[in-house]
């Protein structure tokens, strides 16, 4: 196909989650512009409703206004979290600094995912903690006064380093993280600074100092980085053309993969770069290109940590054998990505294989075509939606309609970049 497309992609999920999150613990009234409105920022936005703030319904294209009343209510039913670790993992951090019990829960694929990588540190801070599962959903959260806390997190994770920072926003004391190998992304230090908190990071320590209260804000989102790959992706595999999207969020913690799409033969370039609520964005613009394969780096993974399916089914079509190195963390998201993806890139044809930690893909060219199976994972749906998009190829994704959990409309979009190439092929 030939790409000829201008577009916005939704709003950067980690963000939106992050915004309301701190708007419902603020004091007042907050309003919230360019949100996502996906599965997953639903049940943020639902669980904040139960313990208390007051959240306007979530809309494409409308701002959320968040009323919040500075501590949470004890909540009258289980927090249900959906698909959605981040707002299970982050509440977490805050019902712990909260005086009264709530149980989480979630879905199959949420109750499947470790919680005691959280659960661990906030207990030591002072919060209890009940469940059946031995490290995961449905779990009973007692939270209550918390001590300071000093911790190296055991893995580089955003959701774990915001539930601890968060847990000193909520209980007003000092905490301290530090990351082994490769920094997570940064969005909680970004956004309790632009919330007028003291955070410190020395490149190796990061420490937050309670210094009052959060107050309510008025911020907007921008587009989230991790649906835009996608596009890219499938950009870069059409056979000419060219693809522009605008307002797209270009935090270094989450640009990872275009690092690694550079090394691989991509030129990606960025205009309108500026700084907007704390976070760098803007414009991108990519032409197809002849891609070759490359080695991602141990210390790479953490900033690509969402954008492994897609660069594995890019790798699929490179010149050479692409090596990722110490992913065994994607056994623990949505689904086993890392064991799905080397089954479903063997499915349609691909040479791959995940042994241990190391995720190896070999490139191709012979047309794609099998079943693909994502156990409902919205990133395994997009990847192989990508793929499909190659001249001749026959896919078929189980279930194409959880893209939904990131990004709604996302198969739309795919058919705009399509349909103009179709038009003008
Ligand atoms: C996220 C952090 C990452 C990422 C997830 C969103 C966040 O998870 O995979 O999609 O918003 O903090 P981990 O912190 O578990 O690596």
């Amino acid at each position: 196909m030939i790409v000829d497309a201008d577009l916005r992609v939704p709003g950067d999920k980690s963000i939106t989650h992050r915004a309301l999150i701190l708007a419902g613990m603020a004091r007042g009234t907050s309003r919230i512009a360019g949100a996502l409105t996906s599965f997953d920022a639903r049940s943020t936005a639902r669980v904040l409703r139960q313990l208390g703030a007051d959240v306007s319904p979530l809309a494409a294209g409308r701002d959320i206004i968040v009323g919040g009343r500075g501590r949470f209510r004890r909540p009258a039913t289980t927090l249900h979290c959906g698909n959605s670790g981040t707002s299970a993992r982050l509440l977490l951090g805050l019902l712990a600094a909260h005086r009264f019990t709530a149980t989480l829960t979630g879905d199959p694929s949420l109750r499947r995912r470790p919680m005691r990588r959280v659960t661990d540190p906030l207990a030591r801070m002072g919060a209890r903690f009940t469940s059946k599962n031995p490290d995961g959903l449905p779990l009973m959260v007692r939270g209550g006064k918390l001590t300071p806390l000093q911790y190296e997190l055991p893995v580089s994770s955003a959701q774990l380093k915001s539930a601890l920072l968060l847990a000193g926003v909520a209980g007003g004391v000092e905490v301290e993280v530090r990351e082994p190998a490769g920094r997570s992304r940064d969005h909680t230090e970004r956004m309790l600074r632009f919330f007028g908190y003291d955070i410190e990071d020395d490149g190796e320590w990061i420490r937050f100092a309670p210094t009052g209260r959060i107050a309510p804000v008025a911020f907007e989102v921008p587009g989230d980085a991790s649906s835009a790959a996608f596009l890219i992706g499938a950009a870069l595999l059409a056979e000419g053309g060219q693809l522009r999207l605008r307002g797209v969020g270009l935090n270094p913690t989450r640009t990872g993969f275009l690092r690694v799409l550079a090394r691989m033969g991509a030129t990606v370039t960025v205009e309108e770069f500026h700084e907007a609520f704390g976070e760098p964005v803007g414009d991108v613009s990519v032409a197809p290109a002849h891609l070759h394969a490359t080695e991602v780096a141990p210390g790479e993974i953490p900033g690509l940590i969402d954008e492994i399916p897609l660069l594995s089914v890019l790798a699929s079509r490179a010149t050479g054998t692409t090596v990722f190195r110490e992913v065994g963390e994607l056994r623990v998201k949505e689904s086993d990505r890392l064991g799905l993806l080397a089954s479903n890139l063997r499915a349609v044809g691909a040479r791959a294989e995940s042994r241990g930690n190391t995720l190896t893909v070999e490139g191709g060219a012979a047309a794609p075509a099998g079943r693909v199976i994502t156990a409902g994972d919205h990133r395994i749906a997009m990847a192989f939606a990508v793929l499909g998009t190659l001249p001749g190829a026959r896919i078929r994704v189980d279930n194409p309609e959880c893209a939904g959990v990131s990004y709604p409309g996302f198969h739309e979009s795919l058919r705009a970049l399509r349909a103009v190439g179709r038009r003008r092929a």
